[in-house]
């Protein structure tokens, strides 16, 4: 439930990378669309001034979707900056004077985790914090222990409902879209259960290392960067029950419940690689076993996904960029001449594209005991102003709007999940760039396994290597 919109949205990080790579963006999108008319602070310690801050904006814009000059020059005239360390109550005081009248802020913590204690602590004590909200970014803790740890700092000065964790992935209009596509057509229902589905595979597949996160990502690895939060949201989406009621807290209750049915990972079922070249990296450790790639099967024990298997893997450096859901239905009896039948399968397409598809078989036109499988292809690229995650998540945040925000039961369960093969360190297994992964995933795969996503258009070459 909404308690009104934000009156002023606070950003901690302000010159850091996820502030010019999507803060200033979205902020920009926001005015276009005349969402966002409130002072925007950014806070940080780089011994800037408001007009070097303001350049940076200009910067990141240019950068990253282009400088729209109507609305940079109504964003100048928003934004504010205080310079300080986040240890100096200074900075807190003055911040406290750039906020004016705000009755309502919004605190955007984009920086480490390590560093919220310090300054919520600071907030509270500067009178920051009556009413205000806070956001904050993913990873929400490294297991489950830092996790709730992370959250009873948050908790002892703001109650649940004011607390933000960002999963971008859920700001995604197709990750939403799935969801809407499950529940407003009849069609799927009978079929969508244990009874028909065979299995389901979900693959995150990135083209690119690590991009000079070599640091971070040496610290977390592919399950604790994109698969606990991502693609379980994505699974969620997937697998949860419709809403009792359309309100946040009856949607999360859903996503709860499935995370609740998914028993903790144990060492045989997952499968974690490396890319050659990554110890190479700058800040990653030359002896380094962290995974650039993973592949897991799990189970959803509920009434409605018991024995059904759920793949999911996600790599760097794979052929190309694509998330990508398969679900294959059961194959029916042979009782025509055909024996090539395939089961059915419906794929869900979430980037860079978005496509859902139907696979079914048809009889050939030339032969009449050959069987030809087809697919049934709806696909939509993203059109220009559209809705980035970022800005929908800022928004909604501001607008006090919980449904795509990971509520604190839902995190505590995703950690439980993989805590245990986080910390059994598995063998790393090598692979090339440009590969689908090392060739022992094919351990952990699907009935008729992995399906490789392909582009529209790929080049001969590109489909070669599928
Ligand atoms: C981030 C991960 O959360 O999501 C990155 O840290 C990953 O490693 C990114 O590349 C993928 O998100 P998107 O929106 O670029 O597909």
């Amino acid at each position: 439930m909404s308690d009104g919109r934000s009156d002023a949205l606070v950003f901690f990080g302000a010159t850091g990378d996820l502030a010019y790579k999507k803060i200033f963006p979205s902020l920009q999108a926001m005015l276009k669309r005349g969402h966002l008319d409130v002072p925007v602070i950014g806070v940080a310690k780089s011994g800037w001034d408001l007009d070097q801050f303001r350049a940076r904006a200009q910067d990141s814009l240019e950068k990253h979707g282009g400088l729209d000059p109507a609305a940079f020059k109504k964003l100048v005239t928003l934004l504010r900056y205080v310079d300080g360390d986040y240890a100096d109550p200074g900075t807190f005081l003055a911040l406290r004077k750039e906020l004016a009248n705000a009755q309502r802020p919004a605190f955007y913590l984009a920086i480490p985790p390590a560093l919220f204690g310090m300054v919520v602590e600071q907030l509270t004590k500067a009178g920051c914090t009556d009413n205000a909200r806070v956001i904050i970014e993913k990873p929400f803790g490294h297991d489950r222990e830092s996790a709730r740890k992370l959250n009873a700092i948050l908790l002892e000065t703001f109650d649940e409902r004011r607390i933000f964790r960002i999963d971008h992935y859920l700001g995604k209009g197709p990750v939403h879209a799935m969801l809407f596509f499950r529940f407003a057509n009849a069609l799927l229902e009978p079929f969508w259960n244990r009874n028909y589905i065979e299995s389901v595979q979900i693959t995150m597949a990135e083209d690119f290392g690590v991009q000079g996160r070599g640091a971070f990502y040496d610290a977390t690895g592919a399950i604790r960067d994109v698969i606990q939060n991502h693609l379980f949201q994505v699974l969620a989406n997937l697998t949860m029950e419709p809403p009792v009621r359309t309100d946040s807290e009856s949607i999360r209750d859903e996503k709860v419940k499935v995370l609740k049915a998914i028993p903790t990972l144990d060492e045989k079922s997952i499968l974690r690689g490396q890319f050659h070249g990554y110890r190479n990296e700058p800040g990653v450790a030359a002896n380094s076993t962290v995974e650039t790639f993973a592949a897991v099967r799990l189970n959803v024990d509920s009434w409605r996904w018991q024995g059904v298997p759920f793949y999911i893997r996600a790599g760097k450096c794979l052929p190309l960029t694509c998330t990508q859901v398969l679900v294959r239905l059961r194959r029916p009896p042979t009782v025509y001449k055909a024996t090539n039948v395939v089961p059915n399968h419906v794929r869900f397409r979430i980037s860079p594209d978005v496509t859902i598809a139907i696979g079914m078989m048809t009889l050939s036109p030339d032969k009449d005991d050959v069987g030809l499988p087809i697919e049934m292809v709806a696909s939509q690229h993203p059109r220009a102003g559209e809705m980035d995650a970022y800005e929908r998540v800022l928004g909604d945040a501001m607008h006090g709007d919980a449904t795509l925000f990971a509520r604190e039961d839902y995190v505590e369960e995703a950690w439980r999940i993989v805590d245990p093969v986080i910390a059994a360190n598995t063998p790393i297994h090598e692979y090339e760039p440009g590969n689908w992964g090392p060739s022992e995933a094919d351990t952990v795969s699907p009935p008729g396994g992995w399906n490789n996503p392909m582009l529209a258009g790929a080049t001969p070459e590109e489909v070669k290597r599928q």
